[in-house]
């Protein structure tokens, strides 16, 4: 048996027969000759089909748009004037001389070797896995992986320890409304999936493991927008024993490093980052995630900026009540402890946010270890002693066992896609968002279940 040789591996084997692969990508018909595109994982290349066996070319007639072959063939040079310099595999072609037909396609509903971007969105939705086959999108995907390797690596070159930690749990405030899971072994108890894993790694760090990350999907039933999904990634960190500058200074590093690795096009417009409090961006720019990009056209440009000195509180006016600007979990600015009761609103927290051409891509703060503080916190935050039992109990008795000064942020990994590859909204980097509306058109989610499933899980639909 021949083993399969891949497209991009086919330049340095001229001369030799080789078995390729994949998808037709494109056909073409030149009188008595066809050409196709054949595709798979790892590139393009031209397969010329110009036999004098009339079986072998009725075969080949036969081909159409996306199916599948296995193709025996020589790989010859291509004349210099026919080299193809858009194609990688340009300076070389196929003579098929075999040609095994390993399944058929239906017409596709759009056109995939063109890139996909003007088609209708719920079409492309409703067919990912043939959107994903274009090069764009491919690219996106691929370059995701990448970021993931690369934060991955410099992580754990610097002795963070990756942990996971559950999705089925109990709530977390990050300020979304969350997505509830019946209990069907505790009948009317619910879980909740995270908003983040942040109660979680605060625990780690109880738990001394010092330096914590983990690629973490977390869960908000919020309304949708170009840069929010109802799922999504984080590149959660957290680490014992430092402060502020500590935490930034290595997500900087981790910036840094990851921008020059998975794209080296671009520059990085100011480092060390521009640092901002909350105050000046405000003042300043309007905003607390200022664009300082320099030329706003220029695709090359990343503007990092961090914004510091937030408020710990806010007063939320549909509520009547303070809430946390970032989590009830941040740590008030020290200087401003004495106004905690009496002037909430003035008090400044260990809070920062990382700001990149105008988006918020991470988030993060240094956390209260005290259980004191951070009863005092939930008490300002209205919310009662038996609900801070019920709700934070665990994490409150945690910090009377030891709990160490720690910190940590979480970068949105969505988002710093998004703008690496220069897409306009997040789901163009995501194998498989959801809709504006929060479904998935390709499963068919969120879909009715059967009375008997509904009954296992103990809930009852009630009429409108
Ligand atoms: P925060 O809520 O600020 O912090 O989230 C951190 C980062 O996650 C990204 N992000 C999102 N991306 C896509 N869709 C969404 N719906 C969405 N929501 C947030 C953003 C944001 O900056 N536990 C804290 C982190 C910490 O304190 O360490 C947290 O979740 O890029």
């Amino acid at each position: 048996m021949m083993t399969r040789t891949l497209i991009k591996d086919t330049v340095g084997k001229v001369g030799e027969e080789v078995i390729l692969k994949g998808w037709v990508h494109v056909r073409r018909d030149m009188g008595k000759i066809i050409f196709i595109d054949l595709r798979d994982a790892t590139g393009l290349i031209q397969i010329v089909f110009a036999s004098k066996d009339k079986d072998f070319m009725v075969e080949a007639n036969k081909l159409r748009s996306e199916f599948v072959v296995a193709i025996t063939g020589k790989v010859n040079a291509r004349p210099e004037k026919m080299v193809n310099p858009k194609l990688a595999t340009g300076t070389v072609e196929i003579e098929a001389k075999k040609l095994e037909i390993l399944n058929e396609a239906k017409t596709i509903p759009f056109e995939i070797d063109k890139d996909t971007a003007p088609v209708s969105e719920e079409l492309r939705l409703k067919y990912r896995y043939l959107d994903l086959r274009s090069e764009r999108m491919r690219k996106n995907i691929l370059l995701r992986s990448q970021m993931l390797n690369e934060i991955k690596n410099f992580l754990h070159e610097r002795d963070f320890v990756e942990i996971e930690t559950p999705y089925i749990t109990k709530g977390t405030p990050e300020g979304a409304r969350e997505y509830i899971v019946p209990s069907r072994l505790h009948a009317g108890k619910f879980y909740v999936l995270p908003q983040s894993p942040q109660q979680f790694k605060q625990l780690l760090m109880v738990a001394g493991f010092e330096k914590y990350f983990q690629i973490a999907r977390c869960f908000r039933d919020e309304d949708q927008r170009g840069d929010r999904q109802p799922e999504f990634t984080q590149i959660d960190m957290e680490m014992s024993f430092v402060e502020q500058e500590d935490v930034m200074k290595l997500t900087e590093e981790m910036m840094i490093s990851l921008a020059g690795k998975v794209a080296p096009e671009k520059k990085i417009q100011k480092i060390p980052f521009p640092i901002l409090t909350y105050d000046e961006a405000k003042k300043k720019y309007n905003t607390d995630k200022p664009d300082l990009r320099k030329d706003k056209n220029d695709p090359n440009e990343l503007a990092f900026c961090w914004v510091v000195d937030f408020p710990l509180f806010e007063w939320s006016e549909s509520e009547k009540k303070l809430v946390s600007s970032h989590h009830p979990f941040t740590m008030p600015h020290k200087d401003d402890l004495e106004d905690l009761e009496e002037h909430p609103l003035d008090v400044r927290a260990y809070a920062y946010d990382l700001v990149l051409n105008g988006y918020e891509v991470g988030g993060g703060s240094i956390r209260v270890n005290d259980k004191n503080l951070q009863s005092k916190i939930f008490r300002l935050l209205g919310v009662s002693k038996d609900d801070a039992e019920a709700r934070f109990g665990h994490i409150l008795e945690a910090f009377t066992y030891g709990a160490p000064p720690h910190g940590g942020i979480a970068p949105g990994l969505d988002r710093l896609a998004m703008l690496f590859a220069g897409e306009p909204n997040i789901r163009e980097v995501m194998a498989f968002p959801k809709t504006s509306d929060a479904r998935d058109l390709m499963m068919g989610a969120p879909s009715e279940l059967p009375e008997n499933q509904l009954k296992e899980a103990h809930i009852k639909m009630v009429e409108k």
